[in-house]
């Protein structure tokens, strides 16, 4: 039997060999191959800068942290109680995690049923009935499953109400709009390179900004707060500036070990940059190979779409996965479906789960929101997805068209 899962990663002679260079280098902890990352994925997403953290979820805190100590905004934002932050209900739960546990408070406005993300006129239409659009700071759309938000009106709409925007990018390596890269289309984006994610390093994360400040402060942050915070690091070359311009006053300064802010250790390590750097390598191949199977799974399952939503087609997309939505529940049971599936190979995941109302960690939240998140509430319940990943064969596709149509036959109709 086919197995097909959600994400695959092949460990064939690149990967291998980059490894064993860093082994054989014996410097595993973050170092060359990190900063080397760091240039190339500025230069692909399309930033001035590329600061590399160990996961995508603390790239959300470092840099919701770093904002906080931008531009002096932490007195601002405690002072008049700006803590709000408008986000999707409907995203892998580290968006939302991340907004609290730095210190904000995550505020929840519904998504488009078709691409799964926030919109401008929801959040136009919530911060016009709010009492006091003062107490928000930010704007933190997702670009779910890769499809992109409407950036343009969004950054308007932020603009117009004095907000700050930031993305989550976490699904979305490669996708264009209007023909820029998502992660470069606000203040800073984010990034996962998650095992099942476009591209892949086991575990490992990115701020991408055009804001020299704030990829200095993330760079303090994600050594818990030292002073060093240059762009690119010159210590190896002897010519670390910090070092050299306070020589006269103290000797004895050591960047490494003066800390100026309260931070974490978010550092990666130096196989996970080399493993993303093999993919970064592979990402057009890798795009076009997804959106490619979308469209194939599209024209294959068509004869379905009166019961399962398939995904909106974009050329400029870079899917995550397959996502489906159940369009008749009361026919076609989720749990049924993804069991069937399963059982004859085909991995799936639930659609996240829409954060407030379905999540049990946010139940202080459910009553409050419970009823006011159809779409977030429909797709969390409803929607799953499957593998579109670049090692999928047309012998894989044709696998999971043909058992998709047998099982809605068999055990549906
Ligand atoms: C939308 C989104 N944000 C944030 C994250 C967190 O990334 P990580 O798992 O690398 O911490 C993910 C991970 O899948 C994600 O999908």
């Amino acid at each position: 039997m086919l197995k097909i899962r959600v994400g695959d990663f092949k460990i064939g002679e690149e990967e291998k060999m980059v490894i064993n260079e860093i082994l054989n280098s014996e410097k595993i902890s973050e170092g060359e191959k990190v900063r080397e990352f760091e240039v190339e994925f500025a230069k692909f997403v399309g930033t001035k800068y590329s600061v590399t953290v160990n996961s995508g979820t603390s790239a959300l805190i470092a840099g919701l942290v770093a904002l906080k100590y931008w531009d002096g905004l932490e007195e601002v934002i405690n002072k008049k109680n700006k803590k709000k932050v408008i986000t999707t209900p409907l995203t892998y739960i580290a968006t939302s995690n991340a907004i609290v546990l730095s210190g904000f408070e995550p505020v929840y406005v519904d998504i488009d049923p078709k691409t799964f993300v926030i919109t401008p006129e929801n959040i136009k239409s919530h911060l016009e009935q709010v009492k006091d659009p003062s107490e928000y700071s930010i704007i933190l759309p997702v670009h779910l499953m890769g499809y992109p938000c409407d950036m343009v009106q969004i950054n308007k709409l932020a603009k117009d109400y004095g907000l700050y925007v930031v993305e989550d990018s976490a699904q979305a390596h490669g996708t264009t709009y209007k023909g820029k890269k998502t992660g470069s289309l606000s203040l800073f984006g984010i990034f996962s390179f998650y095992i099942a994610h476009n591209i892949q390093a086991g575990e490992m994360g990115a701020v991408t900004t055009d804001n020299l400040e704030i990829a200095r402060l993330i760079k303090k942050i994600k050594a818990n707060g030292r002073s060093c915070d240059c762009p690119v690091c010159k210590r190896a070359e002897g010519k670390c500036q910090k070092m050299v311009s306070s020589r006269e006053e103290d000797e004895d300064y050591d960047p490494r070990f003066v800390h100026e802010i309260i931070g974490y250790n978010f550092k990666a390590m130096e196989f996970q940059a080399a493993l993303a750097l093999t993919q970064l390598r592979k990402v057009d191949w890798i795009t076009r190979k997804r959106n490619e199977n979308v469209k194939y799974l599209n024209e294959g399952l068509e004869e379905l779409s009166d019961i399962l939503q398939l995904p909106v087609y974009f050329k400029d997309v870079s899917y995550l996965a397959y996502p489906l939505v159940i369009k008749k529940p009361k026919l076609v049971n989720r749990k049924k479906l993804r069991y069937e599936l399963e059982k004859k190979g085909i991995e799936t995941r639930p659609m996240f789960g829409c954060i407030p109302t379905q999540q049990p960690a946010y139940k202080f939240l459910k009553e409050k929101y419970d009823g006011r998140l159809p779409n977030a509430e429909y797709a969390g319940k409803n929607g799953f997805y499957l593998g579109c990943h670049q090692y999928l064969k047309e012998e894989d596709l044709d696998y999971i068209i043909k058992t998709i149509k047998n099982i809605i036959k068999e055990k549906f109709r």
